[in-house]
């Protein structure tokens, strides 16, 4: 008989929170830093070269020893040694998860039915170096013979993010005489502005795409195609001088017109939202060149290592992924903001977002029964100083609890008067604010009439993580998109969901392919979908 598989609501770990939340659920941050003077150091973990302060968080240290408990009650450590040891843990999709093989040093072992996969890592990421030095060089040209200064990344999701986000936090590293470009919406907007002022003679297009069939990529694809074919006089052997290709998919690589010479490849053992570091990246090793694409890896790997193998209670992906499932679901928090005071990472909470709500967006467990509790929360953001002067109002004085990560580096790339201080003295500034907030007393103190004075209280009690780390560097990069990675795994562990897989986006896809012949057709489609689709379609065919 097999045994009967314990609900996570069930745990005695989350029972005792349960009964512990009841306790401590009115406890303010005031209070806690009154009580403990030490708070501030000791609510502290250090791991990876970055630093974590998560003492304004509304936990005492029993907060800490029972969600580490449920952690291990939920066999966290199996789990991560599960992923590590690439056990097939995406069940649904039966593949292993093994995005921790990409940033291996060489001469490392992690096999996937029993072959090592590491040398074909390193030998990807070794053609993609040869690539990368041959076009920043001007050795690689383009049909005409041109230089190519021009790199558009055409792909959408983790084909797009990851590039677009690691090309704007690592621009200081950039080859500033090459522009790159993005273009991931279906939307022809995308694609034409972002050709519009560009010599198709100097413009190389990576097509990056997994499954190399998804509807956004392709189509842009082939008006790339014809864009620089009409660039270039028609002769389509123009193609193999301005396409590459990023795929697991050789085949349909190959049906596209490019050679697959001029494909570089990843495997389905890598997420699309855990890719920026597989062949996905190239568009990021071209911009910032291959020595600093091999410190983002090892800064990854070095988050990676931290993860395995530091106990819970000093792992920052561990504490980062408890703190967010105790809001989450004690709290009844729905969402976290992601802020980020580094004008480099404006890119990084959308890159977030699709790296924590479609991972963990899940409504059942592994064995398929609705989970009684509430999974992934939504992750948003924008960076500081901006966001002040925008949504921190609904944060400092509106009624939903949002707790907040802020970013931050000691360093900046830009030094320029005082602006660096000014905008560190913000971010320090603001999670003070949040936690402490301002009495009714302090309020009235300052003369503040008493009809005015509701008006002006900060309730405080707001919880907050800083995370500062030095300078944003590319390995710096790495540690904390890995650090990201391994929370979302944390918690996707503990609510024993599939954080691997995405049949959420399909249905969409399915019903998008059906109408887009009803729009298209030239006589009346036979219309069979609900009465509000059906109108809609008819407007639309009768005014475009
Ligand atoms: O639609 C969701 C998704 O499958 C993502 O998971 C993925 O990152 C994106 O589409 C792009 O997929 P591909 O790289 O296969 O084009």
């Amino acid at each position: 008989m097999t045994p009967a598989i314990q609900s996570l609501t069930g745990r005695p770990a989350w029972k005792a929170l349960e009964a512990h939340f009841q306790k401590v659920r009115d406890l303010h941050l005031r209070q806690l830093f009154a009580d403990d003077q030490e708070r501030g150091e000791r609510f502290v973990v250090e791991g990876a070269g970055l630093y974590l302060d998560y003492s304004k968080n509304r936990i005492t240290s029993e907060t800490v020893s029972l969600l580490l408990q449920l952690a291990d009650e939920c066999g966290l450590r199996d789990k991560i040694e599960a992923m590590f040891r690439g056990d097939k843990i995406n069940i649904t999709e039966n593949r292993a998860v093994l995005h921790v093989a990409l940033r291996a040093p060489e001469g490392a072992t992690i096999t996937v039915d029993g072959q090592n996969v590491v040398p074909e890592v390193h030998a990807v990421l070794d053609k993609m170096a040869t690539f990368s030095e041959r076009v920043r060089s001007g050795v690689w040209t383009g049909h005409t013979g041109k230089r190519i200064r021009n790199v558009i990344n055409i792909g959408i999701g983790g084909s797009d993010l990851g590039p677009v986000m690691a090309y704007e936090a690592l621009k200081r590293y950039s080859e500033r005489s090459m522009t790159f470009r993005f273009v991931s919406n279906v939307d022809g907007t995308d694609f034409a502005e972002a050709v519009q002022d560009l010599d198709p003679a100097e413009t190389l297009f990576i097509v990056s795409s997994k499954t190399f069939t998804t509807l956004e990529t392709m189509t842009n694809a082939h008006s790339a195609r014809d864009w620089a074919l009409k660039g270039l006089g028609g002769d389509t052997k123009a193609v193999a001088k301005h396409f590459v290709a990023v795929s697991t998919n050789a085949a349909k690589v190959s049906e596209f017109g490019i050679d697959t010479e001029n494909m570089f490849g990843f495997w389905d053992w890598v997420g699309g939202r855990y890719s920026m570091d597989s062949a996905i990246g190239l568009s990021t090793m071209l911009a910032v060149g291959p020595d600093n694409f091999k410190a983002l890896l090892a800064g990854f790997h070095e988050m990676d290592e931290h993860f395995r193998t530091a106990p819970f209670e000093r792992n920052l992906p561990v504490i980062m992924g408890l703190l967010a499932l105790w809001y989450n679901d004690f709290f009844k928090a729905e969402t976290v903001a992601v802020l980020p005071y580094e004008q480099y990472l404006k890119r990084f909470p959308a890159y977030l977002q699709q790296l924590t709500m479609e991972s963990n967006g899940k409504h059942v467990t592994l064995d398929g029964a609705a989970t009684d509790y509430a999974t992934g929360p939504i992750y948003w953001g924008e960076p500081g100083t901006n966001g002040q002067h925008s949504f921190y109002q609904l944060i400092h004085q509106g009624t939903r609890l949002i707790p907040c990560d802020f970013i931050a580096f000691v360093k900046t790339l830009n030094p320029l008067g005082s602006h660096h201080d000014i905008l560190l003295a913000n971010v320090f500034a603001q999670s003070e604010a949040l936690a402490f907030g301002k009495t009714p007393e302090q309020v009235k103190a300052e003369g503040t009439p008493d009809w005015l004075a509701p008006h002006r209280v900060f309730e405080g009690n707001r919880p907050s993580n800083t995370i500062l780390t030095q300078e944003l560097t590319p390995n710096a990069l790495g540690k904390l998109v890995a650090l990201y990675e391994h929370s979302v795994f944390t918690q996707g562990a503990i609510w024993n969901i599939d954080s691997f897989d995405q049949w959420g986006v399909e249905l969409g896809k399915v019903l998008a392919q059906r109408i887009i012949p009803e729009l298209e057709s030239k006589t009346e489609p036979e219309l069979n979908h609900d009465s509000s689709t059906n109108s809609l379609i008819r407007r639309y065919r009768k005014l475009k």
